[in-house]
């Protein structure tokens, strides 16, 4: 029998109990579909910080390597560790496992509420495609003159020809997949998410390198926003939108904005992606840990149950995938199970166990 060996972070805050619904979710399609999965959690959250000195351990890279897919819950919680230290367990394994694809889907189901008033599932179905491990986010700069009046800091974006190229090319192939706009070319469209005109050194490169990438996608329509306008444009027309690839801020940025046009933070997920398979890839809802709902399963779990829709499409599980959409979708129609972000009193687990017994008469 094929088996999975999947590493479950639950984190902090609401981090365990949207990891219990996520797990509860494996174990499902895993008897459904006949293969195996062998969980093993890791305690690594700002508590284990506060008992070891470390979010994680040294070798937490080996620890993990041979692991098939990763599930990360949520991390943080500034009255224990400040953030730009608890945050580096997800950054290192995003740069350390070269996961440089951070695959967020955008999609609004039927049935959900969204303060957006643009937003009706027609209207919304896109895909970021985000820079993960580089950009931005390279941590690479200092503090200088620290306690004088010259103190400053230094914080530098780092755009390779590597790095830029193969997350762009990705999001070319994906567009070729997903076809939004039908089978006769263009079938798709990549935005090219930039700031090219303020950012006159890495967006204008990032540019270069799009434009380049794009002459091997005849069949797929170019575009390009700048971040601003972009979200402005999320708001007024998001059917718009199909395939968009953005760096590592400006992707983490729109993905917000992005999600409040799904129905918000509870319906959000994400995959830090390393689509080579050299190392594993994590699966994330991207909402935060919300200490202050920790252990009152009031917290949505559908973000979470998404997230390991990919997990399972990654695995190359896609009828297993396929099912969990599908009770997802009946689930948040039919509307009778409802938590707290909508509107209604159902716990996380009930929430849960809805899609649970949803995706067990799915295709059945
Ligand atoms: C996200 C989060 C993270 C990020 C934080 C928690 C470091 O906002 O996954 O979108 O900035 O990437
Ligand atoms: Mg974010």
């Amino acid at each position: 029998m094929k088996s999975y060996d999947i590493a479950v972070i639950p984190g902090d805050g609401v981090g365990k109990e949207v990891a219990r619904e996520a797990v509860k979710m494996l174990t499902v399609v895993a008897d459904k579909y006949g293969f195996g999965v062998k969980v093993e959690d890791f305690e690594w959250s700002c508590d284990y910080y506060l008992k070891q000195g470390e979010m994680m351990p040294k070798d937490i890279l080996d620890i993990l390597k041979d692991f098939d897919a990763i599930f990360l819950g949520c991390i943080g919680n500034v009255t224990k560790v400040p953030d730009h230290i608890s945050l580096t367990l997800i950054l290192q394994l995003r740069k350390g496992f070269d996961q440089y694809v951070n695959l967020r889907p955008i999609k609004l189901y039927p049935g959900v509420e969204t303060q957006v008033k643009t937003a009706t599932p027609q209207r919304v179905d896109m895909v970021v495609i985000r820079e993960n491990t580089e950009g931005e986010y390279s941590s690479v700069g200092g503090f200088f003159k620290m306690g004088t009046p010259d103190a400053f800091a230094l914080q530098t974006g780092v755009f390779t020809q590597k790095g830029c190229e193969r997350v762009i090319r990705y999001a070319f192939e994906l567009a070729r997949k997903r076809q939004k706009f039908g089978s006769a070319p263009p079938v798709g469209m990549v935005t090219n998410c930039t700031k090219s005109n303020a950012l006159n050194y890495s967006m204008v490169f990032w540019d270069s390198v799009y434009q380049k990438v794009s002459q091997d996608y005849p069949d797929i329509k170019t575009d390009v926003a700048l971040v601003d306008a972009l979200t402005m444009w999320f708001v007024k027309n998001p059917d718009y939108f199909d395939v968009i690839v953005a760096s590592n801020l400006f992707g983490d940025i729109i993905t917000d904005l992005g999600a409040m046009l799904q129905g918000g933070m509870g319906f959000a997920a994400g995959a830090n992606l390393n689509p080579e398979r050299a190392y594993p890839s994590m699966f994330e809802p991207i909402h935060g840990s919300a200490p202050k709902y920790e252990g009152r399963g009031v917290i949505n779990p559908v973000a979470s149950i998404e997230s390991i829709v990919m997990m399972m499409d990654h695995l190359g599980e896609e009828a297993a995938a396929r099912d969990i959409e599908k009770g997802v979708a009946k689930v948040l129609s039919e509307g009778s199970v409802r938590t707290r972000d909508m509107g209604g009193k159902h716990s996380t687990a009930e929430m849960g166990d809805a899609i649970k017994n949803a995706v067990l008469e799915a295709g059945s």
